[in-house]
């Protein structure tokens, strides 16, 4: 990386974004990942709307395009074993919320129980950008648990060890090496409407 670079990384990482879970999926296949990217979307609040950011390459992408719906929470800062038990393997392989306590929402979407709070939403837009499948979706119900402030993406890090911090990169590196060619190409050739005036 370039020193011009490297500043830039630096400055990224002043910040500190709070740690969402995000399930998708019916009881018999259900999964879910940890996510950064994913925000409160709507200045009326009787309207609430969030936008999630979620890699085409992962399972509960196709999960969310398969239900039209997702889930999202909030997690304790003592969870980072079941924020790392969403980071580090794939929904492919295993399902992530067996042994968990779940419920099911109106959506149909699959909710941890034991968490600090949940949202249920149903997406009403799509945007693929190649390395990202942005969804807009109204949030129809929550649930809150308790009242703490929610883990967030530096504590995760503060605590885990040197083996996982690697696998993690590992893993980043590979999400973007395969989204690397769906990327330019939506960069290269950007529907009208996207193009910067
Ligand atoms: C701190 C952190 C933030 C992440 N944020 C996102 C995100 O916003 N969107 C996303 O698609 N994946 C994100 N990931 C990666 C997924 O959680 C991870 O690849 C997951 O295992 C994918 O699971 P799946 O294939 O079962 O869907 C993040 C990972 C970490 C460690």
């Amino acid at each position: 990386m370039t020193m011009q670079k490297q500043k830039i990384d630096k400055i990224f990482k002043l910040t500190n974004r709070e740690l969402w879970i995000v399930t998708a999926g019916t009881p018999q296949q259900r999964g879910g990942l940890l996510a950064t990217w994913v925000l409160q979307a709507s200045l009326d609040r009787a309207s609430p709307v969030l936008v999630a950011g979620i890699a085409p390459n992962h399972f509960t992408r196709e999960l969310i395009d398969d239900t039209g719906a997702f889930a999202t929470h909030l997690l304790r800062q003592s969870q980072v074993d079941l924020a790392l038990k969403f980071a580090l393997q794939s929904g492919r392989n295993v399902d992530k919320l067996a042994g968990l306590r779940v419920s099911e929402t109106e959506t149909g979407n699959p909710v941890l129980q034991d968490v600090l709070c949940w949202l249920d939403c149903r997406v009403f837009a799509r945007l693929d950008t190649g390395n990202r499948i942005f969804y807009w979706a109204d949030v129809i119900a929550g649930e809150q648990q308790e009242n703490s402030p929610p883990l967030t993406e530096q504590e995760l890090l503060n605590h885990t060890d040197d083996d996982i911090r690697a696998r993690l990169i590992l893993d980043r590196e590979s999400d973007i090496e395969q989204q690397k060619s769906q990327y330019n190409e939506w960069r290269e050739n950007l529907p009208p409407l996207l193009r910067p005036i």
